[in-house]
């Protein structure tokens, strides 16, 4: 390890508030992770909702379907992700030679805690015509126990490829799967999970916001509620949401998504401007398992080359085909 280390906050800043890193810390571990990278033949996957500073040392910024793609398709030796620990089990499925490794082997997901692999079983066994379709946020459990895997960028497409004949079961996002059986007049049996962090913004805290904001548009991710979709004028996964930023002739647009989003967005648009949806309680559109990862915990994960990502052949083996089946579907 080297010896940039990273500025402490001080104890008494609300959870959430980091002090900003001096810029010539930043630069520095910013060029000790592209000298690692070379040195290991790695490539460095950040989602959307990284912070700015991984986003800006990242090969790849996308939604968890681009991730996902690129996963599968790269020639690097080393997988670095940068993101949750399901999307980087994703990428070691897709890859079970590499080495993945991951900034923080703690950054879980509230959607993936929701769904056990043992409950799903049991939902599973009591209906056979059941097809299960899991959003991609669910442990590589309970992708091994799906027939596919879908992201926000392609739930629809995908629910629609299944077997009319089926009886769907969606997991484990419930607001998602509403979502999609609005869009596509299927009717699921739906996972009871959420994203902790999009059932904070409320009907009351948008409407607050476009009162304040009357001609700009508000762009929500489908993990909030019914109440906040129906007042959004765009509802599409973080990738959709920057060609949609980018396409409207709107100058000031309202973002309901987790704050990592506006870092991406501010760099595809320079002249717009993006306004964070108000919650109703304060700093809540960060999620904190995105936000365990720091730029000085990808250098050091790219120096130990650990924590690593480790499946059982038998879950990596079962997982897959589901995930492939999604890719296949995603392709067309
Ligand atoms: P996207 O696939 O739209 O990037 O969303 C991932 C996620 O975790 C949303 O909370
Ligand atoms: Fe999971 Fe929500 Fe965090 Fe996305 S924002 S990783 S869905 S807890």
């Amino acid at each position: 390890m080297s010896d940039v280390t990273a500025a402490t906050a001080p104890a008494t800043l609300p959870p959430g508030v980091r002090t900003p890193r001096p810029r010539e810390l930043t630069d520095a571990l910013s060029r000790e992770i592209l000298d690692l990278k070379k040195k290991l033949n790695a490539v460095i996957l950040a989602h959307n909702y990284q912070t700015g500073d991984i986003q800006d040392v990242a090969d790849y910024v996308g939604d968890s379907l681009g991730l996902a793609q690129q996963a599968a398709k790269t020639p690097a030796d080393v997988i670095v992700f940068c993101g949750v620990h399901f999307m980087a089990e994703t990428a070691k499925i897709l890859n079970p030679g590499k080495i993945v490794i991951l900034p923080d082997k703690d950054a879980g997901c509230s959607l993936e805690e929701s769904c056990p692999g043992s409950k799903l079983k049991a939902l599973q066994d009591t209906n056979p015509n059941f097809y299960t379709v899991a959003y991609i946020n669910c442990s590589a459990e309970v992708k091994a126990l799906s027939d596919v895997i879908c992201t926000s960028g392609n739930a629809v497409k995908i629910v629609q490829s299944v077997p009319a004949d089926r009886d769907l079961l969606f997991v484990p996002d419930e607001n998602l799967g509403a979502w999609v059986t609005e869009q596509t007049g299927r009717p699921m049996t739906l996972w009871k999970g959420n994203c902790y962090v999009h059932v904070e913004w409320t009907h009351a805290s948008i409407l607050r916001i476009r009162q304040q904001y009357p001609g700009a548009p508000v762009v929500a991710h489908p993990e909030c509620t019914k109440a906040v979709r129906m007042l959004a004028d765009e509802v599409c996964s973080t990738e959709k949401m920057v060609a949609y930023c980018k396409s409207t002739a709107a100058k000031e647009i309202i973002i309901a998504t987790e704050a990592g989003m506006l870092h991406r967005l501010q760099k595809e648009c320079p002249n717009k401007i993006f306004i964070p949806a108000p919650t109703d309680s304060c700093r809540c559109n960060e999620c904190r398992f995105m936000k365990m990862n720091t730029l000085e915990k990808v250098r050091d994960c790219m120096a130990d080359l650990h924590p690593r990502l480790e499946l059982p052949p038998s879950i990596i083996e079962r997982a897959r085909r589901p995930i492939e089946r999604m890719l296949e579907v995603s392709a067309r």
